[in-house]
């Protein structure tokens, strides 16, 4: 096989750094592909992509220290749960006013870098006329977008799921990139009281590969996310035993479709025991669980691990990930939080605009106690007497 020769990788073609801060930066030619033997197109290929630096910039913005990120990309029908929750009814402007109280808490780039946006949000503004991405660019917080187009049965497998969204997928994100997101997220899911089947797993590899790949290629960088759903009465031995083997399959074929790992982020769900389980670990055992995953099977190159919440409680999430933080950690090791950090918030507005501030200040809070914990430094300092309560039973007392 012919070896790479410097000379023939194409010089990359950067944007200036600066531009996607304004969200104004217009696309790039896209990715060159060298080939390495002129006398056999078939031979090794090499992509110099035209957005390498400003993928690595991104990603390490995103990953900065004592930050995380706000995911609030819940689609409509999910969204519609969430609002039901509280007495609302699921329309356009009532998802707006919502949202508009989320991007406006004041002060909140301080603890959140990145904020994960559905696609009907990318576009909005929030109720007094301002785009919410712009709102975001003004808190220093980079917009995110949910890119995937959800989940449907995967025929020839154990009644599992794969995610939809590949087609079309390179205009929609140079689009996406226009309007000023610059990372997208893509979710699909590994069901382990279902399996999981080597067809599911392969393929949920695959499709984030893809997906990966067509994101980096338009100036996205991806959050790789195969959530191993917290479903189930299996032990926390058997979620380590399944999520090696899907992070293995996961770099593979990343690597294989030749993502540039210094330009991804992961979203992970943590080891625990499945939430049907009799089992309950500790943040002590759920952060050796998992850091050793990550040891195992995470590059060190890949610049952040932002974990999902995955039904958690918000204080358990928080003490899980200032667990894993007690130690230097090759990556970045945050949270990229939706029901953990948006619960109480969501509870404490109830649709009434005199509740916006007391809602504002509860995501604040949250968001806050989250930096501590990316810093190894939460305490439980401030939280409610029903957390405190939890605190107490998980043996932290204050
Ligand atoms: P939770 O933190 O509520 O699990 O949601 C995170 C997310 O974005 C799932 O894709």
């Amino acid at each position: 096989m012919a070896s790479a020769s410097p000379s023939l990788l194409k010089s990359s073609l950067v944007l200036d750094k600066s531009e996607w801060v304004k969200g104004q930066s217009l696309r790039q030619p896209s990715a060159s592909v060298v080939r390495c033997s002129p006398t056999n197109p078939s031979a090794l290929t090499i992509r110099a992509g035209s957005y390498a630096d400003e993928l690595v910039k991104t990603a390490k913005t995103v990953a900065s220290p004592g930050r995380g990120i706000l995911a609030m990309d819940e689609s409509n029908a999910t969204c519609g749960k969430r609002l039901a929750s509280i007495g609302l009814e699921n329309t356009e402007a009532n998802r707006q006013a919502y949202r508009t109280l989320l991007v406006t808490v004041p002060g909140l780039g301080q603890y959140i870098s990145g904020a994960i946006l559905f696609e009907e949000t990318l576009y909005q503004s929030t109720i007094d006329g301002r785009k919410i991405v712009d709102v975001l660019i003004e808190q220093n917080i980079v917009p995110g977008i949910k890119v995937d187009k959800g989940l449907v049965p995967l025929a020839g497998s154990n009644d599992e799921s794969w995610c939809q969204g590949l087609d079309g997928l390179a205009s929609r994100s140079a689009a996406y990139y226009q309007q000023g997101a610059r990372f997208a997220k893509w979710r699909t899911v590994v069901s382990i009281p279902n399996g999981p089947s080597a067809l599911a797993v392969k393929e949920a590899a695959w499709g984030l590969a893809r997906y990966a790949a067509i994101s980096q290629d338009n100036g996205l960088v991806p959050i790789v996310e195969p959530e191993i759903l917290l479903d189930g009465e299996h032990n926390i031995d058997r979620t380590f035993e399944v999520a090696q083997k899907v992070w293995a399959e996961v770099f593979f074929y990343l690597a294989e479709n030749n993502v540039l790992f210094e330009g991804i982020l992961l979203k992970p769900s943590m080891v625990t025991p499945g939430a049907e389980s009799k089992e309950k670990a500790s943040p002590q055992t759920v952060a050796d669980y998992t850091l050793k995953l990550l040891h195992r099977r995470i590059p060190p190159a890949v610049p952040g691990i932002m974990f999902l919440s995955g039904g958690q409680s918000e204080v358990e999430a928080t003490l899980n990930l200032n667990a894993m933080n007690q130690s230097p950690n090759p990556w970045h090791v945050s949270f990229s939080y939706a029901r953990a950090l948006q619960n109480t918030a969501l509870k404490t507005w109830g649709g009434r605009p005199e509740n916006v501030k007391a809602s504002q200040d509860a995501l604040l809070f949250r968001a806050k106690s989250n930096s501590l914990a990316q810093l190894g430094k939460y305490t439980g300092e401030g939280e409610s007497e029903e957390a405190k309560k939890e605190l107490f039973v998980k043996g932290y007392s204050y």
